[in-house]
């Protein structure tokens, strides 16, 4: 095959018509180039096609801590295709070449291509939105608000322009009201626009869970609801161990001592950190949340989710056990609630749309 590499000096050989699309949606920016074997033999261009089935694409908007890592997930699962993309010059272009080289030694095959064009995140399938400020310490994910308001803004509107079929993940925080925005500028329906809160939340509350009953992780099951900040809703009744309620299993001085760690759980780890917020965790949940949309699981998870009348909250982003397939937010799952419990999502809509009436969206 006469194939050479564009690193090496060499000249991209004819390519077949099957592989326009490719090179439009990657551009000529890309890392490496695409090439498929025709069979000598092939008697015409469908029969040439068949065996190229499109890849998933996946962009991750903002390729700091999280992005990046999550980028690095993706790759690592098999999931699909990403592309990387920043405003900073160099970041999204070294990060997605290191990624690239590593795979030889982890066993993907996988394309990544850093970039600061929107262009070459076209046609993508799923965006996960990064990109924004982090917390310092003694900050508040309020008062990140009006920074990344214009950022998630801006971002929203590059992606609807290539990308208008494609399924947002938004983690840039305040995360409800940025999903919000997202959701709003983009004029996607609801259920292509998702924000990731509630699955690290309750990973933390598993994981607090777990270390206090001496217990693996995979026994745990545990649902964080509401806006993804100090008012967030961990529901320890709906929170089991093997099936068994924690409310069974824990005084309720224990289980307020966990909830409390729970709703700290992102301050804890700046305070640590001193410059910048957790990633690991944060990047593991949003690639759970993408792994279940590309493979259609039909997995119930909290997501902050646009609720019109659920739960009695309306025209809002808030945490809410959604179930995700391949449109994105199959189905809100109504789980009752006790008049606490309800008092307390009420209060953490409540919040959420204090941000959300400071920013208009
Ligand atoms: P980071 O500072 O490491 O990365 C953010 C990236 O966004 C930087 O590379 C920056 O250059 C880029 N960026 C800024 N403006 C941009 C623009 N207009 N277009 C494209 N890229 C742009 O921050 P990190 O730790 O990755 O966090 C990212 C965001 O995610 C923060 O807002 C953080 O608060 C939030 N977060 C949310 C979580 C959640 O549970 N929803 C959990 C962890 C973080």
């Amino acid at each position: 095959m006469p194939l050479k590499c564009k690193e090496h000096g060499g000249h991209r050989p004819p390519l077949q018509p099957i592989f326009s699309h490719l090179l439009k949606d990657w551009g000529e920016n890309s890392v490496g180039w695409y090439y498929q074997i025709i069979p000598s033999n092939a008697r015409d261009n469908r029969e040439r096609s068949s065996p190229v089935m499109r890849r998933k694409k996946i962009t991750i908007v903002g390729s700091g801590n999280v992005g990046a890592t999550a980028a690095q997930r993706i790759l690592d699962k098999g999931l699909a295709d990403v592309v990387l993309i920043d405003i900073v010059e160099g970041v999204p272009q070294g990060k997605g070449l290191d990624l690239l080289q590593a795979g030889p030694v982890e066993g993907y095959d996988f394309h990544v291509l850093g970039t600061n064009d929107y262009k070459d995140t076209a046609g993508s399938d799923i965006v996960v939105i990064t990109a924004g400020l982090p917390r310092k310490p003694g900050m508040s994910r309020d008062d990140l608000l009006l920074k990344n308001y214009e950022i998630v803004k801006s971002v929203t509107e590059q992606i609807a322009k290539y990308s208008p079929d494609s399924i947002l993940i938004v983690v840039s925080n305040p995360l409800d009201a940025m999903a919000q925005t997202a959701y709003k500028v983009s004029g996607f329906s609801k259920k292509r626009v998702i924000g990731m809160a509630g699955v690290l939340d309750s990973a933390r509350f598993r994981t607090f869970i777990a270390r206090e009953l001496k217990v693996s992780v995979e026994n745990i099951h545990a649902f964080v609801l509401g806006g993804h900040g100090d008012t967030m809703v961990p529901l320890p009744r709906y929170s089991t161990v093997a099936g068994i309620p924690i409310t069974e299993l824990l005084t309720k001085e224990k289980i307020d001592a966990l909830v409390k760690r729970t709703a700290n759980g992102g301050a804890e780890i700046v305070s640590l950190l001193k410059t910048g917020s957790a990633y690991y965790a944060p990047s593991a949940a949003s690639v759970e949340m993408v792994e279940a949309i590309l493979e259609d699981k039909q997995k119930i998870m909290p997501c902050a989710a646009y609720l019109e009348g659920e739960y009695g909250i309306h025209g809002l982003y808030v945490g809410v056990p959604a179930k995700l397939g391949k449109n994105g937010v199959e189905e809100i799952i109504q789980i009752n609630l006790t008049p606490e419990e309800d008092a307390a999502l009420k209060r953490s809509a409540a919040a959420v749309k204090e941000l959300v009436d400071i920013i208009k969206v």
